[in-house]
């Protein structure tokens, strides 16, 4: 079926099969490899985005379900070369290991900041509860949603 929907500002098109994920459609029709496949069934968070301004995991939305709505990535978050500054945090905390777990940390650490400008630390940690990072131990992930709250 051909689908038509908004990512990151720009309108897209493109044949899908019925089960095939958001994410599968993103990452190998739309060429946009930002989202990550870790576990492709709701468990680590990596394939985040935003649907219709929802965070939702991409492995459980159907390309289907995302005809006539609004996505975004973690590349649609920047501005040009202007990093989000959950990015630019990321980037200055070190909380970037092997980097698979990032983008979907950056976009769930976006939707907090969004939704609780200043979070508490038990916010946050709710707030990454479904990201799971296999390399830094979260503390670097901590120190990066901290110090984009506070900038
Ligand atoms: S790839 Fe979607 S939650 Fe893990
Ligand atoms: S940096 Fe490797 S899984 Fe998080």
């Amino acid at each position: 079926m051909r689908v038509a929907f908004t990512v990151n500002g720009e309108r897209h098109e493109a044949d899908v099969w019925e089960g095939e994920s958001l994410l599968y459609v993103l990452r190998e029709r739309l060429a946009l490899p930002g989202s990550k496949n870790a576990c492709e069934q709701g468990e680590c968070g990596s394939c985040s985005v935003f649907l219709d301004g929802t965070l939702v995991c991409s492995c459980l939305v159907l390309g289907a379900q995302a005809d006539g709505h609004e996505v975004v990535t973690v590349e649609g978050l920047a501005s040009g070369d202007d990093l989000h500054p959950v990015q630019q945090a990321f980037v200055d905390a070190g909380a970037v290991q092997c980097g698979f777990c990032t983008p979907g940390l950056v976009v769930a650490a976006a939707d907090l900041i969004e939704r609780s400008p200043s979070p508490s630390d038990d916010e946050i940690r709710e707030a990454l509860s479904g990201n799971l990072c296999r390399c830094t131990g979260y503390q670097k992930i901590f120190d990066a949603v901290r110090a984009a709250a506070s900038a």
